[in-house]
């Protein structure tokens, strides 16, 4: 990208806010901060001030030199009138009009957007997905979120609000989502179903897991980071549990690639650091679950830009009129 001016990108994420100043594809500076996530919203809106805030200061750049503040969030929200509606797994960002309060703030243009939808559309302009016209991301983290990138260009449908595929379900009888719905594939495989299928695995085991060693014994210390260790040691437990995430998400992934056929499927989040144990797998089982014969022709593939693509995908918002 040949866009040299100086932009602001704020990824609101359920742990943490990830602010940084960003010129074409570069992150030139980065701070984080708690998303105080359990709190009110009002203090949580603190948190995004303060995080511009500390970013201006510590960049000494004054407000005038920044062209524009793009902050991302899970949604849904209304890009349009930049209003944070609902999100399933930060329930203080409900009906919050922070595109309204930071133009207040600021002075500065700004640009709102789904979290998975930005991510999306960094890695279609300048990570993995560069190069193809039809990217499908998706982002397995603490929830499941997905964005459809056509033409470098994201599609979000007749409100602005599409494509939340995290919350498809795929069993309607299945765990119930933080989303109020049963068996969404966010329920079956983000980071937090993942934790909590292997602790009730734990629970029930006969046989010892290094699982359990890797975590001291401390099982809310799960993660899917853990669980891909062990399995890299190759504990039998964690390795069934990735080998079912690796089913799930290719049932799944079938049904996305009967919708939309991308050119490529582009796969980040922490469970995405699964690599070769998760990759080889979704290859070989996505198209057995796709009824369009040329499916197997989809790569699936790593996300490239890992922790800055939040605030990539915030200021890549300007990136198009
Ligand atoms: C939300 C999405 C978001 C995803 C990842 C889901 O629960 O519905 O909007 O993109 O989590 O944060």
């Amino acid at each position: 990208m040949s866009d040299e001016r100086t932009f602001i990108g704020v990824d609101i994420g359920g742990t943490k806010i990830a602010t940084g100043l960003v010129r074409g594809a570069r992150v030139l500076e980065r701070i984080s901060l708690p998303t105080l996530a359990d709190r009110p919203k009002e203090d949580v809106l603190r948190q995004v001030f303060a995080s511009v805030d500390l970013i201006l200061e510590r960049t000494g750049h004054s407000l005038g030199e920044i062209a524009g503040i793009g902050i991302v969030a899970p949604g849904p929200l209304d890009p349009q009138t930049g209003e944070l509606l609902y999100s399933p797994n930060i329930p203080a960002l409900r009906d919050v009009p922070i595109a309204h309060l930071m133009r207040e703030r600021y002075g500065r243009p700004v640009r709102v957007e789904n979290d998975a939808n930005a991510a999306g559309l960094a890695e279609a302009l300048f990570g993995a997905g560069a190069g193809y016209a039809h990217v499908f991301y998706v982002t397995v983290s603490t929830g499941i979120g997905t964005g459809v990138i056509l033409g470098g260009k994201i599609y979000g449908g007749r409100t602005g609000m599409a494509v939340e595929a995290g919350h498809v379900t795929i069993d309607y009888e299945g765990p119930l989502c933080n989303c109020g719905h049963r068996g969404c594939i966010e329920a079956f495989a983000s980071g937090t179903a993942i934790a909590r299928r292997a602790k009730e695995k734990l629970r029930h085991a006969t046989r010892p897991s290094q699982l359990l060693d890797l975590v001291a014994g401390d099982l809310n210390a799960i993660t899917p980071i853990v669980v891909g260790e062990a399995a890299r040691r190759g504990d039998s437990l964690a390795l069934e549990i990735v080998e079912e995430t690796a089913r799930f998400l290719s049932i799944w992934l079938g049904g996305m690639i009967n919708v939309f056929d991308p050119d490529i499927i582009v796969l980040g989040g922490g469970v995405s650091q699964w690599g070769d144990l998760l990759f080889p797998r979704l290859r070989e089982l996505t198209p057995t679950y796709s009824i369009l014969p040329r499916a197997a022709e989809i790569a699936i593939v790593p996300a490239r830009l890992e922790a800055d693509v939040g605030i990539l995908g915030a200021a890549a918002l300007f990136a198009t009129p």
